[in-house]
């Protein structure tokens, strides 16, 4: 079979995690005799060098005519000071909008080879971790109206978040039938006694569940979720959120389960292309070092095979991989530990491609 991926490669360490996930693609190309077409486009701090602009024209429309899109990371501290619609985190938003990617799906796994890397309690952790955050993505306080003014007490600035019942019942959706194929349990998580947004969520929420009678719903505070993942994690199957607060509550689920560099990510639309992103960002700090563990970005090419090729076999072929490696104790230095073998980026490219 031939597929066409757009690769948008980004900023920072960007370029370094994409090119393992190619490299663990193309083995995979070779062993089931398909054909994958990598086109790369421009996104972010990249693009607005280039072209002025964070989303040219041009990457859309690439991206548009592919069969699956594939993401690095953007921004950076030489972009901080643009203002808003020149930054390169502008991009990435507008690249969701622009391809409909209403639902971002996180999954959050404890391998059972980096209990090391845990920095819970054993007690804590040795209850499992197995967690799928189903994020909002193109709502809420990221695309609502935001503004600066001066004001009596000096400058003033403001964001707002609003949700209507379609973007909420469609993601709750998204959440729903996710746990149908997992543990059955819907945690969504909320700031209700505050928010009249979230009470509207809510209350559309409880909806949707009706059709799906199965399903166990549990609504949560998110000050009391933040808490509750670090304290029981094993209590939550899928939590539902939106847009701002499953881009927090991911980031602390990666580290319940060793570390922001595992984490993979699948943007999902009804347009039919996806896009596929690990969920941290472009790590300034270790770009350029060969530092930067891949496994995120290789793994969200497991969920393209997975959800967007219809590859379960090939997908579950880069999983186990990326476990074989792990068991075997290679290790970039995000995941070391004691007794293990620490590697650098493009060697742990090279070990996941060479167990495939
Ligand atoms: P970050 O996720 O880039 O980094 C946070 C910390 O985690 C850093 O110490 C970094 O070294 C580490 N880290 C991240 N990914 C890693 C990996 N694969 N391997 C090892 N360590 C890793 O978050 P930040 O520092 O808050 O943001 C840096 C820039 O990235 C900002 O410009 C931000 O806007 C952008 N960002 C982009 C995305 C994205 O493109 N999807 C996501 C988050 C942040
Ligand atoms: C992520 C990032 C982005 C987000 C930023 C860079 C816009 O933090 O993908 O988690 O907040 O969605
Ligand atoms: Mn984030």
């Amino acid at each position: 079979m031939e597929f066409k991926i757009a690769v948008a490669k980004g900023d920072g360490i960007g370029p370094e995690i994409t090119d393992q996930a190619i490299k663990v693609m193309e083995k995979v190309a070779e062993k089931y005799g398909h054909r994958f077409e990598f086109n790369n486009v421009e996104v972010g701090g990249e693009a607005l060098d280039k072209f002025g602009d964070p989303l040219p024209q041009s990457t859309l429309s690439t991206c548009k005519k592919s069969d699956a899109v594939l993401l690095g990371a953007v921004g950076g501290p030489k972009w901080d000071a643009f203002e808003s619609d020149k930054r390169p985190e502008k991009g990435l938003l507008r690249l969701r909008k622009g391809l409909g990617l209403f639902a971002n799906i996180r999954p959050a796994v404890l391998y059972k080879q980096l209990q090391d890397a845990c920095p819970l309690r054993s007690d804590i952790m040795n209850e499992g971790i197995d967690i799928c955050v189903v994020r909002e993505l193109m709502g809420g306080i990221y695309f609502g109206e935001r503004g600066k003014s001066e004001g009596e007490n000096g400058k003033e600035a403001f964001d707002i978040e609003t949700y209507s019942e379609m973007e909420v019942k469609r993601i709750a959706k998204a959440a729903f039938e996710t746990a149908m194929g997992r543990e059955k349990k819907v945690t969504s998580v909320d700031k209700a006694n505050v928010l009249e947004s979230s009470r509207l969520w809510r209350s559309v929420v409880e909806e949707v569940a009706k059709d799906y009678p199965k399903v166990e719903l549990e609504h949560m505070y998110v000050d009391n979720a933040a808490m509750q993942l670090v304290r029981r994690p094993s209590q939550f199957d899928v939590i539902l959120t939106t847009n701002m607060f499953g881009d927090i509550l991911s980031d602390e689920a990666s580290m319940i389960t060793g570390s922001i560099g595992m984490l993979p990510s699948a943007s999902l639309g009804e347009a039919g292309v996806h896009m596929y992103e690990p969920i941290h960002g472009s790590a300034p700090d270790i770009a350029g070092q060969d530092m930067a563990n891949p496994i995120g970005t290789i793994l969200s090419c497991a969920m393209m095979l997975r959800h967007s090729f219809n590859m379960e076999g090939e997908a579950r072929t880069i999983e186990v991989a990326v476990e074989k490696t792990l068991e075997e104790g290679f290790r970039t230095g995000d995941i070391m530990s004691s007794g293990m073998k620490q590697i650098g980026t493009c060697q742990m490219g090279d070990e996941i491609a060479g167990r495939i």
